[in-house]
């Protein structure tokens, strides 16, 4: 039997139009899910769109729809990017999906059984934006510090609390202990730090219900409160598996996500799921963020890049190349319209593309004839690619085929295969051919069409120069 991999992004708030942001962890996580089906791994790869709360309420008020039409609308522009991007998911779960929402309300029943929930007054401020509570210390200059146009609403109001400081120790064992039955894993290690931290310095219980939010899913045993958005996004997660009718695939292998709601997924979602008797997650991973010419990406900036005009520009697996090459990994990734397309002609146009039509152009004019042999990206000599793979540096796992691009250029260089005849040559184009194919096949999850393109290419018997791969650019 193979192995099963169950990996998810986050579900985008459909308040928004699809961004680079979101393009940014749904393309890597179908890197790794192309990935890990090349290892023969049985895989399942969710996606979707987060469609309650007040914010989303907001938006389709200002759009002067009512938010079933409005979130209709805007989750459809996610579902329909991705199959652009060369993205292939298993299901794409929403949560304005009556079956999930059947499924939160039981969840929420079952810890409600167990006791761990109680009702209290909430005190203090909520930010829309961020759909978070806030307390006092967080505000500055009496703003939310990631929303300063927005006014924090006050709040005073009876709500539903879950009891998330019961689970703080159990959570801080099954982190730190690899033998603990609920072990997990948060990355990268600084992230792990970061959260460990945070629980022991102690945690406090969160409202998990809204009084005067009116566009969510009821609380099942009071239907005059709604499900706090979170509380509700959560467990898609768990409900798409049921749903689908694939809950063998359950605990989810990765979690990937950005680092503003690692909380949430590292924490909260395990308390929610320990309290409900449920198995956790195994990995969840949070990158960090990209930067536009080195300011955050906002609306009123004007600064926001569509994936829509990546692709227009780069095409699909030009896209996929310059999103995974700049992956932020720790550090926030600055990125741009100048620096893309230097990326693009340097990496793609000059690099692969050229390799690939160089080695063509020298084919093409022999007659060699090679055995076609059967790579496999698992070969052992790959070792370092696949450990980058694994800890989700895409960049060095680039950079590992990159280096193979230019080792390839160099021999060229020094070999001069137009210099050569007979034999000579022959053996020259059969180290270069194999090498293409070589890279061809680690690109695979990564350009998925652009390895296609050239495993055909070179697949014989005659080799033939094709247009080039990467037009340059301006
Ligand atoms: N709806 C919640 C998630 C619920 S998951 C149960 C949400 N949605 S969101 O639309 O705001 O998407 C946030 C996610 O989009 C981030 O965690 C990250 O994956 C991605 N990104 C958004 N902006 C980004 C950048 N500027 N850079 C990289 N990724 C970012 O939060």
């Amino acid at each position: 039997m193979n192995k099963k991999f169950y990996i998810t992004t986050p579900i985008y708030y459909v308040n928004d139009k699809p961004h680079i942001g979101h393009a940014c962890t749904t393309i890597v996580a179908d890197i790794i899910a192309r990935y890990h089906k090349l290892l023969d791994d049985d895989v399942f790869f969710l996606t979707g769109t987060d469609e309650h709360g007040a914010k989303v309420a907001q938006e389709a008020a200002k759009a002067g729809l009512v938010p079933q039409d409005f979130v209709d609308k805007v989750s459809r522009t996610f579902e329909e990017i991705w199959p652009k991007l060369g993205i292939k998911t298993d299901f794409f779960i929403r949560t304005t999906n009556p079956e999930h929402k059947k499924i939160v309300q039981e969840v929420i029943r079952k810890i409600y059984k167990k006791g761990d929930i109680y009702k209290a007054r909430y005190e203090g401020f909520y930010c829309v934006g961020c759909e978070k509570f806030i307390t006092e210390t967080d505000l500055v200059d009496g703003k939310c510090p990631f929303h300063p146009n927005q006014e924090p609403q006050k709040q005073s109001e009876e709500n539903y609390f879950f009891k998330l400081s019961k689970y703080a120790r159990p959570l801080i064992k099954a982190i730190e202990d690899p033998k603990d039955k609920n072990h997990y894993q948060i990355s990268p290690p600084g992230k792990k730090e970061e959260i460990l931290s945070r629980l022991k310095s102690g945690v406090e219980d969160i409202s998990i219900s809204r009084a005067n939010v009116s566009w969510g899913i009821p609380v099942p045993w009071d239907p005059t409160q709604t499900i706090y958005v979170w509380f509700d996004a959560l467990p898609n997660y768990y409900s798409a598996l049921k749903i689908t009718g694939k809950e063998n695939f359950w605990p989810a292998d990765l979690h990937l996500v950005g680092k503003e709601i690692l909380w949430f997924h590292a924490v909260i979602w395990e308390a929610i799921l320990l309290s409900a008797g449920i198995s956790l997650p195994k990995e969840v991973f949070a990158h960090s963020f990209y930067m536009i010419d080195g300011k955050k990406m906002s609306k009123s900036l004007g600064n926001v890049i569509e994936p829509e005009e990546l692709i227009k520009k780069f095409g699909v697996d030009g896209t996929r190349y310059l999103i995974a090459s700049s992956f932020p990994y720790e550090n926030d990734s600055d990125v741009g319209w100048e620096k893309f397309t230097e990326k693009y002609n340097a990496d793609l146009a000059n690099g692969l593309g050229n390799l690939v039509a160089r080695i063509a152009k020298l084919a093409e004019q022999t007659n060699i004839k090679y055995k076609i042999l059967n790579i496999k990206i698992t070969d052992k000599k790959f070792k370092d690619f696949h450990q980058s793979l694994e800890k989700n540096q895409f960049n060095e796992a680039l950079t590992f085929v990159w280096n193979r691009i230019s080792n390839a250029d160099r021999y060229i260089d020094i070999n001069k295969p137009w210099s050569l005849k007979g034999e000579k040559l022959n053996q020259v184009l059969e180290y270069l051919i194999l090498e293409i194919l070589e890279i061809a096949v680690l690109l695979e999850p990564f350009l998925p069409e652009t390895a296609e393109k050239i495993q055909k290419q070179f697949a014989g018997p005659k080799i033939k120069s094709e247009k080039p791969l990467f037009p340059r650019l301006r």
